[in-house]
């Protein structure tokens, strides 16, 4: 049997016709969402990401307010930034790009964000609002997975999800997430990283299994119970193709593991879509709540 291809880009744009409608009363109300992104740097992945949130902001009607600074800013430079956003009224929400560089204090600049205007979650305010299940604005990449297996119909509840992987941007928040004594999570929940042992003898178990380790085909078909659920987040650059564009490869095998699992999201058009979307949805609910 091969899996079905669960289609993070149709989802996505379903997303985002909802969004539409919200974004339309709004403005009826006198309010234009607005979304500042900050890059730091040139790191070309993080731009072509970046690039997309501004894309997207673009089509749905949402004020997009870029700044790009060089990778020399200071510190003090960024956060004095993050502070004229936080008292802007035309901006409901703030993104920072991350990686930032070396010299950058992640945590402080996160923590310089109005947590009303943080709508990539990353505020240890709305992450502990998320641990205890009343969160706001959860993180992007993981509340796409969210909604994927939400509306893709595939049941969590007591179910054995697997993570590979404990970013803060996934691994962490998804396991959080999909714990919850909620709807579309009440699963069991197992994460493996790059220091668990044997991290098949894991996998080989989950009935929905999430790679998010950052690694080129790192889940193989061995790796797989038949019938799982497969969500793949890796976004790995692979090669480039002659007209210069990147050549991305999921966390997951593909292939193989198509043959095994009853259904998986491919890389790209899977996870990658629903993250953007998610950002959209935080923003217009950051306007939404700025009437309150
Ligand atoms: N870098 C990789 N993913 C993300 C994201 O969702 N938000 C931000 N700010 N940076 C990222």
């Amino acid at each position: 049997m091969t899996a079905r291809i669960i289609d993070g880009k149709q989802t996505a744009e379903e997303i985002k016709g909802e969004l539409k409608l919200r974004i339309e009363t709004l403005k009826r109300q006198g309010i234009t969402p607005g979304l500042a992104t900050v890059l730091v740097g040139d790191d070309p992945a993080s731009s072509v990401y970046v690039n997309i949130k501004i894309k997207t902001c673009e089509k749905l009607g949402i004020a997009s307010f870029h700044h790009h600074l060089p990778a020399t800013t200071s510190q003090p430079e960024l956060l004095k930034l993050v502070n004229e956003l936080n008292m802007d009224a035309s901006v409901h929400g703030i993104l920072v790009q991350v990686p930032l560089p070396p010299h950058i204090n992640e945590t402080q600049v996160l923590l310089s964000i109005d947590p009303k205007k943080d709508v990539d979650g990353f505020h240890p305010f709305n992450v502990g609002k998320m641990v205890i299940g009343e969160a706001d604005f959860l993180p992007c990449t993981p509340a796409g997975i969210q909604q994927l297996l939400l509306r893709g119909g595939y049941e969590t509840d007591g179910k054995h999800v697997v993570i590979v992987g404990r970013s803060n941007i996934v691994g962490k928040p998804i396991a959080n997430i999909l714990v919850q004594k909620q709807r579309g999570a009440n699963a069991t929940v197992t994460i493996c990283h790059s220091r668990t042992p044997d991290i098949g003898e894991y996998t080989l178990k989950a009935d929905i299994l999430i790679a998010a380790i950052g690694k080129p085909g790192f889940i193989t078909a061995g790796m797989v119970k038949p019938g799982a659920i497969v969500i793949d987040v890796g976004t790995n650059q692979v090669g480039t193709t002659s007209e210069g564009k990147s050549i991305l490869a999921g966390d997951v095998a593909f292939e193989e593991v198509k043959e095994k699992a009853a259904a998986i999201t491919p890389v790209p058009g899977g996870v990658g879509p629903m993250t953007i979307a998610m950002l959209m949805a935080n923003t217009v609910k950051a306007a939404e709540l700025s009437k309150a």
